[in-house]
């Protein structure tokens, strides 16, 4: 019952997101947005959770779902993927001009109706748009070569992942009249953690499994949680041999060494231990609200599998 109600409330979420869209009259527009896959849909999740069913949060959940699908959307030029969810990404199908403009036009309409909220809700909002951006700048810096700066990947995890979904947590909670900072920090574990197992599934999981290449994150050069771990476990040879492996792309024996030592060394379970952490900590702080199903949200995403 509790899914078919999830269902019902996303679905408003999607047509709101299709009314915006078709509000600028340009039916090339209205066919691109349809080719775009839905995801998850997290972020619109959490809003209407913590902010109810109602129509300011359903236009809430909308805008910030549509910000988050422009990141996506030059996120696959900036990283050159291929595959987004499954199926082609819209740079693959249409080109890296399309795929930026029509991240410029998602993001702007976004913020353009992101102005009809309550001014805290809306600045909330948009500075973790700034923080998105300069994590992702942070990415790609840190991707010019190896490191195993743990610190320097969990701000930038924080700004690239978590800031969208602490402040979609935080303005959700405002706009309910409900306690901010315990909704805000709920955001922050579960975005940081949620980013930490994607870094992870990207070397347990198949490409199929994934519905994108998997191991892509090491071959395009960012050394994640999992592999800054690695580096710290490994001998002298395996962190030269895991150098040389760094930012290439990587034949079968390669990934086979990897995946080994990833597992022998421990590396995995590390960076897993470290998500669950705050995983858990996102779920206490739910279950001591009486929010069971954010509560819930937050262990599924831990032990989700793709
Ligand atoms: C995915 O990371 C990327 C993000 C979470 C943020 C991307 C942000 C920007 C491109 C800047 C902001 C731009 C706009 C228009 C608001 P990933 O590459 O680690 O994950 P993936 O495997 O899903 O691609
Ligand atoms: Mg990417």
């Amino acid at each position: 019952m509790r899914k078919e109600n999830d269902r019902i409330m996303l679905e408003r979420v999607e047509s709101q997101m299709r009314n915006y869209i078709d509000e600028l009259s340009n039916r090339d527009i209205s066919k691109l947005f349809e080719k775009l896959p839905h995801g998850k849909r997290l972020r619109a999740k959490l809003v209407l959770k913590i902010a109810g069913m109602n129509e300011e949060a359903v236009r809430l959940a909308a805008i910030i779902e549509m910000i988050h699908a422009a990141s996506l959307l030059h996120d696959d030029v900036i990283d050159d993927a291929m595959m987004r969810r499954g199926v082609a990404s819209l740079n693959a199908t249409e080109g890296s001009k399309q795929a930026v403009m029509m991240g410029d036009i998602l993001y702007s309409k976004g913020f353009e109706e992101l102005t009809s909220f309550n001014p805290l809700i809306a600045s909330r909002v948009a500075s973790a748009v700034t923080q998105l951006s300069i994590g992702e700048m942070s990415d790609v810096w840190l991707s010019k070569k190896f490191h195993s700066d743990e610190n320097a990947y969990m701000q930038m995890v924080y700004q690239k992942t978590a800031a969208l979904i602490e402040a979609t947590a935080a303005a959700a909670a405002m706009l309910a009249g409900k306690e901010e900072h315990i909704y805000a920090l709920y955001g922050r574990n579960l975005g940081v953690a949620f980013q930490i197992v994607d870094d992870i599934l990207d070397i347990t999981q198949s490409s199929e499994r994934l519905g994108k290449p998997s191991m892509h994150d090491f071959e395009e050069g960012k050394t994640t949680l999992p592999y800054i771990y690695l580096y710290e476990l490994l001998d002298e040879e395996g962190r030269a041999r895991l150098k040389t492996l760094h930012g290439k792309k990587l034949d079968y024996e390669a990934r086979e060494w990897i995946r080994t030592m990833m597992v022998e060394t421990g590396a995995v379970q590390k960076a897993f231990m470290y998500a669950k952490e705050l995983g858990d900590e996102a779920v206490a702080l739910m279950r001591g609200v009486g929010e069971n199903s954010l509560a819930d949200i937050a262990a599924a995403m831990i032990e989700r599998d793709f």
